[in-house]
């Protein structure tokens, strides 16, 4: 890949990729953004046609099926989505001399170990949707062609469905909020994702050294009380009847409503030792990045 002279950005609408059309607009005229409507990822025979027409040299693929518990029901969208088109797309770049850029989950690990999970730990999802991103990364792999798989965590964002707009709206009604305490991870805001996404993607490019798969997080750890309890500070003024209380994942079940089928690992947590020597920078702490993002968030949520 001498030039880059064609990047395609799939999954435009969604968390991530929103914030990467936003910031590859900015920097780039050479963007070109297809939506679902345009490639739907299940029709399998369409990938090649519609790549063959646009000639991309770089494919960002922030497409996915994201819905952790559904895919447990839905399991041939998510595998066709998941594993299968990113195989058709694999293939395509490994024919065409087009690098690509793919993101993967921690959900590919089964959350048994103690520490952050480093690049290269034994594989072993414990959810539907974590088999299919495994899958796919395989698929990458084998198709020999030029890739970077960059994992991640806990995403959220200023918009569409995410943790903090449920939160916001529990505390808005002054409900009793209970909250997981004993499964960690790192929460990580979209565009901070985003922006050292374009960061990996620019060093790979100029400096010619492919770190091949990066976990990109920020520092820190957290479990969804502490996540909740942050931003709870910033609105408990205003909302001093609502309550927040910690409890383990099996009572939670027990009383939530909202039924999760999908199993999750205990321990989110990714080592970004690679991604800081990479890089040759420290990444902030989620709870900084938190601050910075959380009052638009706030704003938009309370209005
Ligand atoms: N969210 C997280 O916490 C998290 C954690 C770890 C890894 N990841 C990975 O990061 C990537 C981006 O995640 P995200 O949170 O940004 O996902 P997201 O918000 O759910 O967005 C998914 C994107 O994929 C598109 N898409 C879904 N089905 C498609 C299809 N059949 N054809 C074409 N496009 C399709 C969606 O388009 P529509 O909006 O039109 O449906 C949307 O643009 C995914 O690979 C995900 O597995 C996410």
């Amino acid at each position: 890949m001498e030039k880059v002279n064609k990047i395609l950005l799939l999954g435009s609408s969604g968390q991530i990729g929103s914030n990467l059309k936003k910031k590859l607009k900015l920097i780039t005229k050479k963007v070109k953004i297809l939506s679902k409507r345009e490639l739907n990822l299940e029709n399998l025979n369409s990938i090649k046609k519609v790549l063959d027409k646009i000639q991309p040299n770089l494919i960002i693929n922030a497409a996915g099926y994201t819905k952790v518990d559904e895919a447990e029901k839905k399991k041939d969208k998510c595998f066709k989505i998941n594993t299968l088109s990113t195989n058709e797309i694999a293939k395509w770049c490994y024919k065409n001399d087009c690098f690509l850029v793919h993101y993967s989950t921690v959900y590919i690990f089964d959350g048994k170990k103690k520490k952050p999970w480093k690049e290269g730990d034994k594989k072993k999802p414990k959810n539907f949707y974590g088999k299919t991103k495994l899958k796919g990364e395989v698929k990458i792999i084998k198709s020999k062609c030029n890739y970077l798989i960059l994992r991640l965590n806990w995403i959220y964002n200023n918009h569409g469905e995410n943790f903090p707009k449920k939160i916001i709206k529990k505390i808005k009604e002054n409900k009793k909020i209970f909250l997981v305490n004993n499964q960690i991870g790192t929460p990580n805001h979209a565009g901070f994702i985003s922006d050292i996404s374009i960061n990996i993607i620019k060093k790979v490019i100029i400096d010619k050294k492919n770190p091949k798969i990066l976990n990109v997080s920020a520092r820190g750890k957290a479990n969804y009380y502490d996540f909740a309890k942050k931003i709870y500070e910033k609105l408990k003024n205003k909302y001093r009847d609502c309550s927040l209380t910690s409890i383990n994942s099996e009572d939670y079940k027990k009383i939530s409503s909202n039924k999760k089928t999908a199993e999750r690992p205990l321990n989110s947590l990714l080592d970004i030792t690679k991604l800081e020597n990479f890089l040759k920078l420290k990444m902030p702490y989620w709870d900084d990045v938190l601050e910075k993002r959380i009052n638009a968030i706030i704003k938009k949520y309370t209005k």
